[in-house]
């Protein structure tokens, strides 16, 4: 743990200034427009597990999203839930979604309660500037860290200021809301408040005060989505989930003439500028496996590996008791009784299964190895390389017909335990797109049996 601290501590000589204006005003473009990217809810995925084709996902592929739209253009901000507990492994996740969002470009993070509790146990709490800047509604009260962020863009001749704000929904009134926003707006102002949960009347009162005009919370989904209706205010945003997706504002100046679409400001106490010539436009945008993958990210994702080789989480894992005393004891002792099954099984997929983790450095992480070797939830199953034996690596018989050694001891007469077919168990519709429809066709492909009595079968 040490080590892994100190690993880190050059990423966090800090956490950011109240409300802190970007010295570099970024340069007008010609579209005039400005991109609000928004992730959330990692909930600790940094990486599709590459299982099966089609997946959405991935920080090395979030960058080329972000790219889309000019650094001087955009404003990155992820709401928060990063990990989803607070084990050993979410930890390093927790430092590693943070340097990620550094080399993504990030402005700004949003702390839940429960990303707080991490910052605080990983003794993160103590600086004055970070990259990105953080903001959180549950800063230790001792900590004078700030719930706000402000930055600037010049739009064409104007300027447009984005604020980013957060709040507990159940604190949500409207004297608390003021208290969050700089007023009166000098400038056009977007106002983005970021809440832990939805709550109607959180959003009544915001849209009494006029002091919002987007709102943004967990969503339950991976998809983020529009909840409001246009031109509604405010621009009420389900965060997705996983990384997935990135919800991205476009908030644009109108072009002249005549307004449609209606406007999605009106002004606001104290405006004095009015900012009702933009519109505002939502979109999911997929982190799709066809996007270019950044170099950067991918060599973190190694330090990643890494670092759960070096934490030895494999041995760390907690394991179940098998019933009946029966223990694991590798497909290698099927073989002198079953050659036949043995050598078909030998030439077929699930025999590689570790191979394939070895070819993609994932044989160290605790939460790949379950489905790609014998027994790892369980005492006598397969620990780790230097742990166990080479039996107990890839998908061997055991993963399907039950931990094998009273049928050994027995010579067969006690039967093998396990249903054989619960190829859903691994197949899953996540890791394993393609299986539901198709079971016939799998089957066929692990076939390692003969025909019932046929010569040669083991008596
Ligand atoms: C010492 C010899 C021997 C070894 C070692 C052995 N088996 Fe068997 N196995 C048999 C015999 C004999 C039968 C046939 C028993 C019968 O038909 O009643 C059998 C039957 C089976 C069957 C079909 C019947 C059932 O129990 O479901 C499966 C499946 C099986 N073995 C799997 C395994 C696996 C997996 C291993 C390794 C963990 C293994 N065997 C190791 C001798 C052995
Ligand atoms: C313990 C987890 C596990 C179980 C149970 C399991 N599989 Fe698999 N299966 C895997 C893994 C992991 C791979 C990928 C191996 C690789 O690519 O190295 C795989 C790959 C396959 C493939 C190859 C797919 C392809 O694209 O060519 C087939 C076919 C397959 N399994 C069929 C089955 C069937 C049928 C069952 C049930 C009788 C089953 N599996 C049960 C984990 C499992
Ligand atoms: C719930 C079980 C499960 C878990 C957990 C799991 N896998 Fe798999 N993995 C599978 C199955 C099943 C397949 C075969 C899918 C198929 O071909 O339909 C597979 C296949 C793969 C393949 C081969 C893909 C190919 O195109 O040949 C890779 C690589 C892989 N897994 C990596 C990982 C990594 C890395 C992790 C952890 C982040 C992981 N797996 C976690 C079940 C799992
Ligand atoms: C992915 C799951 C899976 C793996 C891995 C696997 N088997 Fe099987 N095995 C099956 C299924 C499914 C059947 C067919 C059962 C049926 O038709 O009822 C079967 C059938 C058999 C049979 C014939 C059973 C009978 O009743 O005639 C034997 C023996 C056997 N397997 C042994 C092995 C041995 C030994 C290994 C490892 C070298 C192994 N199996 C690996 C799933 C698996």
């Amino acid at each position: 743990m040490k080590c892994l601290l100190a690993f880190f501590c050059a990423l966090f000589l800090c956490v950011s200034q109240i409300f802190a204006v970007s010295a570099r005003l970024p340069k007008a473009e010609t579209d005039g427009s400005i991109a609000v990217f928004i992730t959330g809810n990692e909930l600790g995925a940094l990486q599709p597990c590459g299982c099966s084709g089609g997946q959405l996902g991935g920080l090395d592929r979030r960058a080329a999203v972000f790219n889309a739209a000019a650094k001087s253009r955009r404003l990155i901000i992820d709401t928060g839930s990063l990990v989803d507990g607070d084990s050993e492994q979410d930890l390093i996740k927790f430092n590693i979604l943070l340097q990620a969002f550094g080399f993504l470009d990030y402005d700004l993070v949003n702390l839940t309660k429960e990303d707080v509790g991490i910052t605080r146990n990983l003794g993160l709490l103590n600086g004055a500037d970070s990259l990105p800047a953080m903001i959180s509604a549950y800063w230790p009260s001792d900590a004078n860290l700030p719930a706000g962020f402000t930055r600037n863009f010049d739009v064409g001749a104007k300027k447009l200021s984005v604020t980013v704000t957060c709040l507990d929904a159940k604190s949500g009134n409207l004297e608390k809301l003021k208290g969050l926003f700089v007023l009166p707006r000098t400038l056009p102002t977007f106002n983005i408040l970021i809440v832990n949960e939805f709550k109607q009347d959180v959003i009544d009162t915001i849209r009494q005060g006029g002091l919002v005009d987007c709102l943004v919370y967990p969503g339950d989904s991976d998809r983020p989505r529009l909840v409001s209706k246009p031109p509604e205010r405010p621009v009420v945003v389900a965060g997705g989930k996983f990384g997935k997706y990135v919800a991205r504002l476009k908030i644009s100046p109108k072009s002249a003439g005549p307004d449609t679409s209606g406007s999605l400001f009106d002004k606001g106490q104290g405006i004095t500028e009015s900012i009702d010539s933009y519109d505002v436009k939502f979109s999911a945008v997929p982190v799709a496996e066809e996007l270019p993958r950044d170099d950067s990210l991918i060599q973190l994702y190694r330090v990643y590996q890494q670092l759960i080789k070096e934490a030895g989480l494999l041995e760390k894992q907690p394991r179940f008791i098998l019933p009946n005393e029966l223990i694991y004891v590798g497909s290698n002792a099927c073989k002198s009784c079953h050659e036949y099954e043995y050598s078909k099984w030998s030439t077929k997929i699930h025999a590689h299964a570790y191979a394939t983790l070895e070819r993609v450095g994932s044989q160290f992480d605790p939460e790949c190895i379950v489905c790609h070797v014998v027994g790892a939830e369980y005492e006598s199953g397969f620990v780790s390389e230097s742990k166990s034996s080479e039996n107990l690596r890839n998908v061997g018989c055991e993963n399907c017909h039950g931990p094998g050694s009273e049928h050994v001891k027995t010579a067969g007469s006690t039967k093998t335990s396990e249903p054989k077919a619960d190829c859903d168990l691994c197949h899953t519709p996540e890791n394993s797109a393609n299986y539901a429809g198709n079971e016939r066709q799998y089957f066929e492909k692990i076939i390692h049996w003969r025909e019932p009595n046929s010569p040669g079968d083991v008596q």
